[in-house]
């Protein structure tokens, strides 16, 4: 199998509601992840393009967040109805979503 053209880690991070960094999905449900995979298998991307369930990626405060490599972008605030141009736009057009685009400096950056 050849390597994957974009590999997307969605996180599916839950805490408890009264956690004061939030969390990404407080659901529990795996809904963002769902529809990212649901998009790739729509546009044909299946298997060069992936979404996996991640963890905490540590930037909850400016979540939902998804990360995209070997584009290494990472967006905040994703909502489903996202979920299409970033996979048109980013990783298949290879163009950043400015309005959902963590710039280097907010990354890592805890209050
Ligand atoms: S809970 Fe999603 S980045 Fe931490």
């Amino acid at each position: 199998m050849s390597k994957f053209e974009s590999h997307i880690f969605v996180c599916c991070n839950r805490r408890a509601t009264e956690n004061p960094r939030g969390s990404c999905d407080p659901s529990g449900c795996e809904k963002l992840r769902n529809y990212f995979k649901a998009e790739i298998t729509r546009r044909g991307r299946k298997p060069r393009v992936r979404a996996n369930k991640a963890g905490c990626l540590d930037q909850c405060e400016l979540g939902p967040v998804a990360v995209i490599y070997p584009q290494k972008t990472w967006y905040g605030g994703v909502g489903e109805q996202d979920v299409p141009r970033i996979i048109q736009d980013t990783v298949i057009d290879g163009k950043i979503l400015e309005d959902l685009l963590i710039a280097d400096e907010k990354l890592n950056v805890r209050k």
